[in-house]
This record gives structure tokens, sequence and C-alpha cells, in this order.
């Protein structure tokens, strides 16, 4: 295991690139949003200044009306398509950051973990450390509350604690069978001509999206171009517009960590209200989707107007937010648990796929179409933990582990031969084994 943990540091080591650490070596040469924020987690253990500077990078590319973009470009540094060029914020975009470079999107809300874990672990160091952290909350509290309030407003404007997503990558998911229906009903109009660069990292073309999938990604950006990127446009304009259960959880779960910390520091008493209420009005929204009886949770297409119930792993939204009655929350932890998830009899590791091996949708190759994820693994291990369930927060731990000590670092695996796939040495694979064994 600290072979393990050195390997994992070295890693990122190896990603930094100075004030922030690319999300992997080649495929994703720039930073992501809730990369950022495993990343800083992963950081946190061997030195909290530096976690701080990458949440700094970050935080200082939000853009105006408060959203964390999901890319902040690296200077130089090509390689990845869409580029600033493509995403044309700078010129388009009246919010958009001065300084930095990003793209028009934003990702899930799991930086209020990040920050938590900061404050955690520079209470083991002594004064200087400890001084670094409060300096940071204290100066980028008003921004975290911005960016929370962006959220709470910009992207739950009907106010029913669910956030609405206008992009496929704003879920992190990109290719989750979860958004099919809705990309089925985005008729791609002329989108400019492109050059995948993703395929020239990833060769198996077979673990990426699709070209089908990638124009409508791509026409989406369009979309967004025209609507100059503001908050109502987007609303009225999209042709893609769902309501993500997952994201909603996480942000109801994000509001209740800041809160705590808000109260534990001597914030506003306001903005700690505010968070409050927050965590508890999406709370109820993500218990709103939810079966009765399995308790699995689905998102809403706001287009079609229908809900979305496929297998995946954001059926397990409540299971982050909670809120559950008992009886649903025993059945869904069941199902979790169970041969549709992590007991699955042929699974190499007990860990849960990012689509049941059970449904038709499920490719084990492809993406989030299936494959074991380990940022997962440890996000459900992380939440377990923090709601008490020590047993099955520990057993994904040690699966996790046991998993990510084929070394490779992996973006994500083939869940029956446990093979690596996508890309090596991604940045929050490692984070997640540094926090596990830190
Ligand atoms: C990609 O390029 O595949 C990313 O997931 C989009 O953010």
């Amino acid at each position: 295991p600290t072979q393990l943990a050195a390997r994992a540091a070295y890693l990122l080591r190896g990603n930094d690139l100075g004030t922030m650490t690319s999300a992997a070596p080649r495929l994703y040469p720039h930073m992501w949003s809730w990369d950022a924020a495993f990343v800083a987690i992963g950081l946190a253990p061997l030195s909290v200044e530096r976690a701080v500077v990458e949440l700094d990078t970050l935080l200082s590319a939000q853009w105006r009306n408060g959203m964390i973009p999901h890319i902040v470009f690296a200077n130089g540094v090509d390689g990845y398509f869409p580029g600033p060029a493509r995403w044309g914020c700078r010129d388009l975009a009246a919010n958009a950051p001065l300084g930095m470079q990003t793209s028009g999107i934003t990702q899930p809300p799991v930086h209020a973990i990040a920050v938590q874990r900061i404050l955690d672990h520079s209470r083991r160091h002594g004064r200087t450390t400890r001084a670094i952290a409060e300096e940071f909350l204290d100066r980028r509290w008003p921004d975290l509350v911005r960016w929370h309030r962006w959220l709470a407003h910009a992207r739950d404007t009907s106010e029913n604690g669910r956030i609405t997503l206008f992009h496929g990558w704003e879920s992190g998911m990109d290719n989750s069978p979860r958004w099919d229906t809705a990309y089925a009903n985005v008729i791609a109009g002329a989108v400019p001509a492109y050059t995948r660069e993703d395929l020239a990292h990833v060769t198996d073309a077979a673990q990426r999206p699709t070209n089908r999938e990638y124009d409508r990604y791509l026409w989406l950006l369009e979309e967004m171009k025209t609507a100059r990127y503001e908050d109502t446009e987007l609303s009225a304009t999209m042709s893609f517009a769902v309501e993500d259960v997952f994201v909603s959880a996480v942000f109801s779960m994000a509001c209740e960590i800041l809160a705590i910390i808000g109260e534990d520091h001597s914030k506003p008493r306001s903005d700690v209200r505010e968070l409050h209420y927050w965590a508890e009005r999406f709370r109820k929204g993500v218990i709103s989707t939810t079966d009765q009886r399995s308790g699995a949770a689905r998102d809403y297409d706001l287009r079609g107007g229908n809900w979305i119930a496929t297998d995946t792993i954001a059926i397990f939204a409540p299971l982050i937010s909670g809120g559950l009655d008992r009886e649903a929350e025993r059945a869904l932890l069941r199902t979790f648990e169970g041969p549709k998830f992590c007991g699955h009899p042929d699974l190499r590791y007990a860990v849960p796929p990012s689509t049941s091996p059970v449904s038709k949708d499920f490719r084990p190759f492809e993406y989030w179409r299936g494959p074991i994820w380990p940022v997962m693994t440890w996000l459900f291990s992380w939440v377990f933990a923090r709601r008490g369930w020590a047993e099955r927060a520990h057993l994904l731990r040690s699966e996790g582990l046991r998993q990510a000590s084929d070394g490779s670092f992996a973006e994500y695996y083939e869940p029956f031969t446990g093979n690596p796939l996508g890309s090596m040495q991604q940045s929050w694979t490692a984070a997640a084994v540094l926090d596990w064994l830190g």
C-alpha cells in the first residue's frame, strides 16, 4: 500500500503543470472542474498548500454569474478538442472571466468535499498549514457561495430542487444511457468541420463515445454560442435540457457540507441559512423522482416531457442526498449490493459499474455505458462513511484499492476482466487512492 500511494503521488506530480494538475497527461491536458476537486482531495494529504493552489486556480476561472466552468484551459497546451477557439467564450460570453480561457458549461458540484478534506488535513498539521487553509476559506467563501447560488438559481428556475443541464458533458457522465433519448431528440444542424483529438490518444474507439454522439455534443455548442452562453437564453433555446438527479443529489450534499463548514468558521448566518435551505430543497427534489418501493431515482427530460428510467449508477442518487424513508433506503442499498450492481456474480471487484451489467444498455468497454470508474467507487465509499455505514464504506475502499493495485490508474475499467480502459495515469484515480491510503 505505501508503494501504491507513492506511485499515486508521483503520478500527480507528473501531471502537475504548476498551478493546475491536468486531468490526464494526453487525453485531458487541461483542468476539469470536478477532476480538480478530486485532485485537491488527493493532494490534501500530500500538501495542503498545493491542494489549495488547485482550487484557487479553478476558482479564479469562475464566471461572473458564479458558474465554475467545466474546463480551464492550460496556457499554450494543444491536443484537446473542443479547445478555447471552438467554445468562443471570450468573444461571446459577457460572463466569461477575463484572464483565463474556459469552456462554457459546468460540471458536478463536488468542490465542497475538497474544501472539507483540506480543512480536515490542515488540522493534523501545525499552525502555518492551518492558517493557509483558513485563509483560503476566508478568501474563497464568497465565491463558493456564489457558485452554489448560481446552481440553485440559474439551474433550478422552477425551484423544484433539481438541477437542469444543457449538455450531457455537464453531468460528467457524457455518454451514459441516461441521455440517449434526450440526445435522440437533438436534431443536429450544420456543425463546423472538426477532428476528434480523443481518438488519437485512446486508439480503441470502442472505449469512447461514437462519432454520432460527438456530432450532437458539438451541435449543442453551436446552440450555446447562438445563446451567447446567457443563462436565460439557454433555458429558452437549448434542444437538450434534462434534470440530472445525480448532480442534484451531489449538490444537496455539497450544500450541507458547506453549511457545516460555514457554521464551524463563523461565516455569515444568512449564507449558512441559504445553504441549509438548498440542501433541503434539493434533497426533496431528488426524493420526488424516486420509485416508492425501490427507492431508485430518475432523471427528467424537460424537452421530451418524460421521466428517464435507466439502470445506471445514477439511480443511487438518494443514497448521496439522504431523505428516503427507511424501507426504500434499505431496498436501494440491496440493489446497490445485489446482482444488478456490485454483487453481479461475474464482476472482478465488488464495486458499482456505471451501468448495470444486466441492463440492455450495458457495454463493458464503452465509457459510461458499463465500465467501472474508480472515482465513483471513491465517492460512494466516502458518502457511505459520512452516512455512518462504516462497513459498506470499508468494503468499497478495499475493493477499490484491490482494483487500483494494477498500478495503471486508469480512467475506467472493464467490469468482468478488470482490464484498464480509456486514459492511463488519470489524476482523479490517483487522488482516490491517495485519500483511501492517506
Ligand atoms: C471529453 O472530452 O471526453 C470530456 O469528457 C468532455 O468534458
